[in-house]
């Protein structure tokens, strides 16, 4: 497996998402999630490249999408349909951004080895939560701070079997 990072910002309360859609509007983590992921490959799930709309593909990295529709296919998107077969995609650079949503934080939580988390100060509403990520993830540091928010890099600090 390449190295592989999440990067995602959220609530207090885990919030992510809203009608396939961010639930708040911050340039400023915007801006640090292109200059964080430009020139790597970015993993994303199909509902969260189709909520990108006229901004796809991402510019200036590998985006690459993961469906079960083996029909799929889009433009500027690279397919899998599994993590596991990330270990046999051509990737541009070795160091892998997974950038969401839910269910594929879910998916690559296993395998992640470091959590970019935008930590959001307020709460907001939302139908979209990152999963529980505890058991592995408990220490961090902060790297950035700004009004509405701070970055925060979470170390792995327990191994996962299926590593
Ligand atoms: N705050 C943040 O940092 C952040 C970041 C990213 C996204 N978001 C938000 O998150 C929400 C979208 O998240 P979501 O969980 O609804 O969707 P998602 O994770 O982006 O995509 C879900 C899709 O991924 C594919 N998928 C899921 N499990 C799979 C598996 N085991 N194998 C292969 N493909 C699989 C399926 O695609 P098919 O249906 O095509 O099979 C599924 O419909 C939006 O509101 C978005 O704005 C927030």
């Amino acid at each position: 497996m390449p190295k592989l990072t999440a990067i995602v910002a959220m609530t207090p309360e885990r919030i992510i998402g809203k009608d396939n859609d961010l639930p708040w509007r911050l340039p400023e983590d915007l801006k640090m999630f292109k200059r964080t992921t430009a020139g790597h490959p970015v993993v994303m799930g199909r509902k969260t490249w189709d909520s990108l709309g006229k901004y796809k593909p991402l510019p200036g990295r590998q985006n690459i999408v993961i469906t079960r529709d083996e029909s799929w296919a889009e433009e500027g998107a690279t397919v899998i349909y599994s993590p596991e077969e990330l270990q046999n995609t051509e990737l541009q650079d070795e160091h892998v951004f997974v950038i969401g949503g839910a269910q594929i934080y879910q998916l690559f939580l296993p395998h992640l080895d470091e959590l970019i988390i935008s930590y959001v100060y307020n709460n907001y509403d939302g139908d979209t939560k990152f999963p529980d990520f505890s058991e592995h993830f408990s220490e961090y540091e902060v790297l950035e701070t700004y009004e509405e928010f701070e970055v925060r890099r979470y170390f792995r600090t327990e191994k996962c079997n299926t590593k």
